[in-house]
């Protein structure tokens, strides 16, 4: 059923002895086990096993027998002289022991203090060893992947309503003859595509995603398509760890790439089950306070929220035609599991994963409260430059564009902004300038209480313990079902 091959990994030699006494006592790779993807999609493992392992990959504190550390290739994947750079360099990595060293706050799998910020793109001029100046990196705050599922889901739903209209497009117009679409999905309005009369795209009028029409929910910037594509990447660039679909043989003709005696280091199957144990995590929900005045201030400040045109970007909710998270995800790049090889994999987000779980809806859906359009926008304006602050370009977006940042677990997830150098939420408010203006201008105009209303509102959005029962939880994170929501609620505004 599952694979030991750490026996057949490891060459002859120092490493080699030490393994096979590590088999048994002293030391020795802290994954012993490697799952096998037929067994996977076979159904020989039960979806509890496969979370089992997925979380044990994510928290690992992976060592030289798991094939920690990347001699021979840069966090960006590229070969490079054995030796040149340090095992460990905070700057352009390996720059952590596991995933769960970075997201562990306010639970394993979510966000981090700004000490677990990552120098993005320093991997791509690997090794930076003197300097985290912009000219570098893009200095990021970690985000939480609890809900991280559906936030996927709704990528490829939005993805596939892009991608059909466009080929409508195409067969509606003509040959010598131009025609446009408004790109829309979810109600969510990426701008205008038109076809030219000799048949090309015009892109000119597309806003806020990439001209191949894919949405890429992951990265504050909404580059990485799928949390599998972000697993191959992060297990490389943090880590050392290569995966067999990255980086293995039928791709580089090296069983060990990164030449640091360890081979194939992590498994098709092993990839599939962090990226499962991730799309498993519990959704965020709301955290009503006991007290009435403050529970006011609660229901107020959403009503604010949307008045002053937060919801715009902020989107409150967006409706998932399906329930199930699917494995792998037909937009993956080359490099990461593709449907063509291998059978998929897919739970029901609102029955199966860690509780609290997805909101079903009676059609066979569900809503996904997330507080994002999963669209880029720019918060810069000649007043304002903020979120201004990088320098270096990844994937061909301007640096002034980030996603409509996830706001459903902004109540315990300090500190903020993509680079976490903002402490309170009002200060992220604050730094809201271009495309966000009117709307960042009308909460500056609140009186304060109005302010803390919509503060206190989005304090009440937070990641649930995990187990939780509801999406809704009184002070002391004891569930609250429909009725009693509204219960309390009623009888806060009678108070006052
Ligand atoms: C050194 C800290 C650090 C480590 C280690 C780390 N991450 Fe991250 N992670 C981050 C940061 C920072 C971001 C936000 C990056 C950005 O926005 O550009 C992030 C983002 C993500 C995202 C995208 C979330 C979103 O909503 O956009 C995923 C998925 C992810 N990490 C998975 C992993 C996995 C899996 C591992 C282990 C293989 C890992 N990370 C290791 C810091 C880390
Ligand atoms: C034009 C779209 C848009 C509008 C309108 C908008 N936002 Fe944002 N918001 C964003 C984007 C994009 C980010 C990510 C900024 C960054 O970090 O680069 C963001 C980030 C935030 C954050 C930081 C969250 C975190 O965890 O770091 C908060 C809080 C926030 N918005 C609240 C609001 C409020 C309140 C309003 C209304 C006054 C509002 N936003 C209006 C697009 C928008």
């Amino acid at each position: 059923m599952r694979k030991t091959y750490l026996s057949a990994a490891l060459g002859a030699g120092l490493l080699g002895m030490i393994a096979s006494n590590a088999m048994a006592i002293g030391d020795g790779p802290i994954v012993t086990e490697h799952l096998d993807q037929a067994d996977i999609v076979a159904g020989n493992l039960s979806f509890d096993e496969i979370l089992r392992a997925g979380g044990h990959l994510f928290s690992a504190k992976f060592n030289l027998y798991d094939g920690q550390s990347r001699p021979g290739t840069t966090g960006g994947g590229a070969p490079r002289v054995p030796g040149s750079a340090p095992v460990f360099i905070r700057t352009s990595a390996p720059d952590a022991n596991s995933c769960a060293g970075c997201h562990n706050d306010p639970f394993v799998g979510a966000a981090g203090d700004i000490v677990a910020n990552v120098f993005v793109l320093a991997q791509t001029l690997d090794p930076v060893t003197q300097s985290v100046s912009a000219e570098f990196s893009n200095d990021r705050n970690t985000l939480g992947m609890h809900g991280g599922g559906p936030i996927e889901m709704l990528a490829r739903e939005m993805t596939a309503d892009l991608q059909s209209l466009r080929a409508q497009l195409q067969d509606a117009v003509a040959p010598n003859e131009t025609g446009s679409v408004e790109l829309i999905s979810k109600g969510v309005h990426f701008g205008t595509l038109r076809v030219n009369a000799n048949r090309t795209l015009d892109y000119s009028g597309v806003s806020g995603i990439d001209n191949d029409l894919i949405v890429k929910p992951f990265h504050q910037k909404g580059v990485v398509i799928s949390m599998r594509e972000f697993s191959n990447n992060a297990m490389n660039h943090h880590h050392g760890m290569q995966s067999i679909e990255r980086f293995g043989n039928a791709r580089t003709g090296s069983d060990d790439f990164d030449q640091d005696g360890v081979v194939d280091e992590l498994s098709v199957g092993d990839i599939t089950a962090v990226t499962l144990w991730q799309a498993a995590l519990g959704t965020p929900g709301q955290v009503l306070p006991d007290n009435a005045e403050a529970l006011r201030a609660v229901i107020r400040g959403e009503r604010r929220f949307d008045q002053i045109g937060c919801a715009d970007c902020h989107l409150p909710s967006l409706k998932l035609a399906g329930r199930d998270f699917v494995e792998p995800n037909p937009y993956n790049p080359l490099g990461n599991l593709q449907p063509g090889e291998s059978e998929s994999y897919s739970f029901d987000m609102t029955t199966d994963g860690f509780a609290p779980r997805l909101e079903a809806t009676p059609d066979g859906g569900a809503l996904v409260r997330a507080y994002t359009d999963l669209k880029r926008h720019n918060l810069c304006d000649d007043e304002i430059r903020h979120f201004c602050n990088e320098q270096v370009v990844q994937a061909g977006v301007s640096t002034e564009l980030f996603l409509t940042r996830k706001l459903w677990d902004v109540g315990n997830t300090a500190p903020y902004g993509h680079r976490g150098d903002l402490t309170t939420i009002t200060e992220a408010i604050e730094q809201h300038g271009g495309e966000a203006r009117v709307s960042r201008d009308a909460f500056m105009a609140l009186n304060q209480d109005g302010k803390d209303e919509v503060v206190e509102f989005l304090k009440s959005l937070q990641i649930l313990a995990p187990g939780t029962e509801s999406l809704v939880v009184d002070a002391k994170g004891r569930p609250l079902s429909a009725d009693q929501v509204k219960a309390m609620k009623m009888a806060a505004l009678r108070k006052q």
